[in-house]
């Protein structure tokens, strides 16, 4: 894995790594990378199965193959004609850096490879088998469930902060739920790093990134703001809408009336919530980002459950499995 990313980080970057993936430079890119892709195989025996398409490409599934295990790949969108190499390859390298980076939490996603077949780029996952989204509108998770499942979500997101990585598109289909019943977060097509190691200063971000109702009301104001509180927002609304069966407003912008009532009189939207959790959701949503709880004050907060090892009565989640709506 190493291998491959700092022989992709130095064919782009002109630096030589110590163990040096200098003497393949004359050969071209996708020969350098196949000394590491192991997915490749897989995806020959098979044509793979769709599973969904978002901003950056379509996703498929590649079912377990001899000693592969069953893999998710995304194949991103091409290179645009007169498009420059490095501004087309430049999301692709950090959607794959930074979910690397991420990949030891159990409540994220395994990523693999990042390998080209020369016309497209595709990174190689876990296949994580149940959208958290059909679980919560088939009305398959009790209210138990569902504070667990969140309880991970915030468990994951802490994690990612405290590397000084943001994800900044947390919603609904990002969140995918393993065979185990845990929660793997997916995406990290709008992650950032806002921090340098060893630094404390937190770099603002600019520019609307995510689905504009779970955005904040800063990302859409055009001003630069902290992208760890924007994913607090974001998981604010997250929750809400999962409690509620719909999403509290289009867009938190003050010509959305149902946004603009929620800026006047948060109130009337938090007595709809379950007492315990009126506090922290009321804190997550707050419009004053400097007034609004840090992941880690979240999960140090012992009014919401803490992270356990699964929530999901699995024999449930099994017979439940949906048919892909693609099949
Ligand atoms: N590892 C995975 N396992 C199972 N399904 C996945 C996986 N990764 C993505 N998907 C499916 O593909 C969809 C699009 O993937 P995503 O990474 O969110 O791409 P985009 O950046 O285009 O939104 C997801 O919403 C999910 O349904
Ligand atoms: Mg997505």
């Amino acid at each position: 894995m190493l291998l491959l990313l700092d022989c992709i980080n130095a064919f782009f970057t002109d630096t030589v790594p110590p163990w040096s993936c200098s003497t393949f430079r004359p050969i071209p890119l996708n020969t350098c990378l196949s000394h590491a892709v192991h997915s490749s195989p897989l995806l020959q025996h098979s044509s793979g199965t769709l599973l969904g398409h978002g901003f950056s490409g379509a996703v498929h599934s590649f079912p377990a193959f001899g000693s592969h295990p069953a893999l998710a790949v995304k194949t991103f969108a091409s290179q645009n004609p007169g498009e420059d190499t490095d501004t087309y390859l430049s999301p692709i390298l950090n959607e794959y850096n930074l979910a690397s980076l991420l990949s030891h939490h159990p409540g994220i996603i395994k990523t693999y490879d990042l390998f080209t077949d020369g016309q497209h780029w595709h990174q190689s996952m876990e296949y994580a088998p149940f959208r958290l989204q059909d679980l919560v509108t088939g009305g398959k998770l009790s209210k138990d469930e569902v504070d667990c499942v969140f309880a991970e979500i915030f468990d994951v997101v802490n994690y990612m902060h405290g590397l000084g990585v943001a994800h900044l598109d947390l919603k609904m289909s990002n969140v995918m739920v393993g065979e185990d019943g845990r929660v793997r977060v997916i995406d990290f097509g709008s992650a950032v790093k806002f921090q340098v190691e060893y630094e404390n200063d937190v770099v603002f971000v600019s520019g609307e990134h995510g689905a504009l109702s779970f955005s904040a009301p800063e990302v859409l104001g055009g001003i630069p703001y902290d992208p760890k509180l924007a994913d607090v927002w974001a998981l604010g609304v997250m929750y809400v809408c999962t409690i509620l069966g719909r999403c509290p407003w289009q867009q938190a912008r003050t010509f959305d009336e149902s946004y603009q009532r929620f800026s006047s009189r948060p109130e009337d939207l938090l007595e709809l919530l379950p007492r315990h959790l009126r506090y922290n959701i009321g804190r997550m949503l707050k419009i004053d980002p400097a007034q609004r709880l840090t992941m880690d004050e979240i999960v140090q907060n012992g009014t919401l459950l803490q992270a356990s090892k699964g929530c999901l009565n699995l024999e449930r989640l099994a017979a439940s499995r949906a048919p892909n709506e693609y099949e």
